[in-house]
């Protein structure tokens, strides 16, 4: 039996056609114990196609496979972007979203650097609406596991000359997840290589970005280390980000963390941070971050704390950092800011912290049954 629903359009947007799974691969899953990250899909998948100028029929459909084109120009240029979010449940089961508009905001930033067309927030909304609502059973709710959601676009032109396709595809998957690093990380600032300068792609969320880290990753695991701290790619001496985080230290009284100077993530989390710290009324630094004064703060005693932050990792503590031949350690058990942010962060996203700067947004499906 087919059940095709179409969600309602609204104030001119396209209606979403909506064909649910037959069987469901919930049954197979124990969601006490969440997967490791990515490696499990629900059932279903968000898919619009972009032609002719403009965004075409969307539609929900069970999650499966695509089929490529060998001359796809993604496979060849690289023209892809990407956003994460997480979706958890308050205690009355509604699934919810954390500051949705702002990862809206972001692919389309990333869109727009990567010469791709933007998605229109209220489309963006209903894609994700509709999707985390129809796989609200996905959604674990053991402690640091949520519905990792996954929205991105990547370009479907048959094409091997180097120009922007004209063809691109928006997809929005999820999946359940566990907490993204299950113990502290140590870190090497990166000497040789570089992530991104300003005037690059860097503050895009672009697949290229991923791909040129895994080599220096792989080189700073191979030397002991967890992670790439990226470093200036002039002097290699101040401070940008690590592997799939935005970084902070406490410092004495101060929070530090680099900031935005084209070459950065714009990471919502650290924005979070950002806020919820400031609204405390502490003092929170975004600088041009030196290792140097770091090592400096460190020998008198002064670095409390080091921490990433980032949607997969939330708040994921430093225990050590590599700077040429000096390592710095640090003892996560004796933090208190980085795991009480934690705390919030994930008390917010449940619905179990107080939302007082209205981030925390419920799933809302405005699907109709059109034919069953
Ligand atoms: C996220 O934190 O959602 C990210 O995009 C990092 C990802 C590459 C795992």
């Amino acid at each position: 039996m087919t059940d095709i629903r179409v969600r309602k359009s609204c104030r001119g947007m396209s209606a979403i056609k909506i064909t649910p799974i037959v069987q469901s691969k919930l049954n197979n899953l124990d969601m006490s114990e969440p997967p490791a990250f990515g490696t499990v899909y629900s059932d279903h998948m968000f898919v619009m196609d972009y032609r002719d100028g403009e965004w075409q029929k969307p539609e929900i459909k069970p999650f499966e496979d695509f089929s490529i084109h060998p001359a796809n120009l993604t496979l060849h240029y690289g023209q892809s972007i990407f956003e994460g979010m997480k979706a958890s449940k308050n205690a009355e089961g509604v699934p919810l979203f954390f500051r949705p508009e702002m990862h809206s905001k972001r692919l389309n930033a990333s869109a727009r650097r990567m010469c791709m067309p933007e998605v229109p927030q209220e489309l963006f909304m209903q894609a994700i609406n509709e999707l985390v609502t129809l796989d609200k059973d996905w959604i674990p709710t053991v402690p640091d596991s949520a519905l990792y959601v996954r929205p991105y676009m990547f370009a479907t032109e048959k094409y091997i000359g180097v120009r922007s396709s004209k063809e691109f595809k928006f997809v929005v998957f999820t999946c359940p997840v566990g907490a993204y690093y299950s113990n502290s990380v140590s870190l090497r600032a990166e000497q040789t290589y570089v992530r991104a300068t300003p005037g690059g792609v860097g503050e895009a969320k672009t697949a290229g970005n991923y791909a040129a880290s895994l080599y220096p990753a792989m080189k700073a695991v191979e030397a002991g280390y967890d992670q790439v701290m990226w470093m200036d790619p002039y002097e290699f001496t101040y401070i940008q980000e690590v592997g799939t985080m935005n970084i902070f230290f406490v410092v004495g009284d101060k929070i530090m963390t680099p900031k935005h100077n084209g070459a950065i993530l714009k990471g919502i989390t650290r924005d979070s941070v950002i806020k919820i710290l400031r609204a405390e009324g502490r003092d929170v630094v975004e600088m041009d971050l030196s290792i140097k004064k770091i090592l400096k703060a460190y020998k008198k005693g002064h670095v409390k704390e080091v921490w990433g932050t980032g949607t997969a990792a939330v708040i994921s503590p430093v225990h050590q950092i590599a700077y040429r031949e000096k390592v710095m350690d640090f003892d996560p058990e004796s933090y208190t800011i980085g795991p009480r942010l934690k705390k919030i962060i994930n008390g917010l996203r449940s619905g179990k912290h107080i939302d007082q700067f209205g981030w925390v947004k419920p799933a809302v499906s405005e699907t109709l049954v059109e034919a069953v």
